[in-house]
């Protein structure tokens, strides 16, 4: 099979594709012929050296795929050759307690991601592709769809007659900005762009901000939300915007932290954090309970992943720079088969 390496995380130059030999599904595991993976925001900060996680060199990258099961090992019960499939973010992560094997299980980043054109892999750590979703939607729900479901839901979740706050349009906030709206809730969103503005408002946002032409962006979304604050804040800004988030959060709402896309890091006023009322709740993705919960969702709600583009197999490296670039609204995906 062909699969990309990065040799080191030196540049992107360093990710090279090879010809390796096909693996072979082990009991318990199914072989998987990668159809499409996504890229998301850790595919870059670990080139750029801002993952806050170990990463070892050598790695097959990517966290996310979507495939079709083409082998099994002896005694898989649950999926049969042919079954379409989507890997989970955490492949032993199965509901309740973070396993402590979270980090060593981080693809791309110590264990061999999805970047290649068959993987074997434990029949717990797959599901089945949402009904109507193609290969290249499906494979932007194990990251940023399964957070953007996470942060909206857990202890409280998010219902009709609350309001989120989304922060720009990469591929978290875009879900979270969809799977909002289909609980009938609010949706206040912040971007840089002029031009995405009126895309997260076609895609159902009832007010945007532009983060970049206001720098107290939190003041204006809370006076857009009646002067309340929003129930819920899909932090994927961090250190830079934790304290506008602060300003937009409404007593007894929750943050929900996420990202660290900003570079700047001011700090944060305990203060303004204590008076603020709200929760600060650090969102890990998610289990595969919450992906199985998710696909239904996708399903029953006929929700459509926002692509942006798609790249082939052999432009892996120009989709990579496409995503850094930071033009893009909603997700990146490369076509592997
Ligand atoms: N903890 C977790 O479980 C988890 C899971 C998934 C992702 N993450 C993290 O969440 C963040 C988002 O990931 P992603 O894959 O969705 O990213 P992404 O698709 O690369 O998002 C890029 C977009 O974010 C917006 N942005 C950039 N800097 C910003 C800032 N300072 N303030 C507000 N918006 C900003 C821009 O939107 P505009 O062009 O509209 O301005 C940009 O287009 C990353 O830090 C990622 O590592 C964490």
């Amino acid at each position: 099979m062909r699969a990309y390496r990065f040799d080191s995380f030196d540049s992107l130059e360093e990710l090279r594709l090879r010809e390796e030999a096909d693996p072979a599904p082990q009991r318990g595991e199914v072989l998987v012929r990668v159809h499409a993976v996504s890229l998301n925001f850790r595919d870059i900060a670990m080139l750029r050296g801002r993952y806050p996680r170990k990463c070892v060199p050598g790695l097959i990258p990517v966290s996310d795929a979507a495939g079709e099961i083409v082998a099994l090992g002896e005694g898989v019960q649950a999926f049969k050759v042919g079954d379409r499939v989507l890997g989970a973010f955490h492949p032993r992560w199965f509901g309740g307690e973070m396993p402590s094997t979270i980090a060593s299980d981080s693809y791309g980043a110590e264990s061999d991601g999805w970047l290649c054109e068959f993987k074997a892999i434990s029949q717990e750590a797959v599901v089945r592709l949402p009904e109507g979703l193609s290969y290249e939607e499906a494979c932007t729900l194990p990251c940023a769809g399964l957070t953007a479901w996470t942060a909206l839901t857990g202890p409280a979740p998010i219902r009709a007659g609350h309001t989120v706050l989304v922060q720009g349009s990469g591929g978290v906030s875009i879900f979270a900005l969809q799977l909002a709206r289909a609980t009938g809730a609010t949706v206040i969103a912040t971007t840089s762009s002029a031009a995405k503005a009126d895309q997260l408002r076609a895609l159902g946002a009832a007010e945007v901000v532009n983060y970049a032409d206001d720098p107290e962006w939190g003041k204006a979304v809370r006076a857009l939300s009646g002067g309340r604050g929003v129930d819920r804040v899909v932090e994927v800004g961090g250190p830079g915007t934790i304290a506008q988030s602060l300003r937009a959060v409404a007593l007894g709402g929750e943050i929900a932290s996420i990202g660290f896309l900003s570079t700047e890091n001011p700090g944060i006023d305990f203060f303004q954090l204590k008076m603020s009322g709200a929760s600060f709740r650090n969102i890990t993705v998610g289990d595969r309970a919450g992906l199985l919960e998710l696909t239904r969702v996708v399903a029953a709600t006929g929700l459509k992943p926002v692509i942006d583009r798609v790249f082939a197999f052999g432009e892996a490296h120009d989709a990579f720079s496409h995503l850094e670039r930071g033009g893009h609204m909603g997700k990146v995906v490369i076509r592997v088969s």
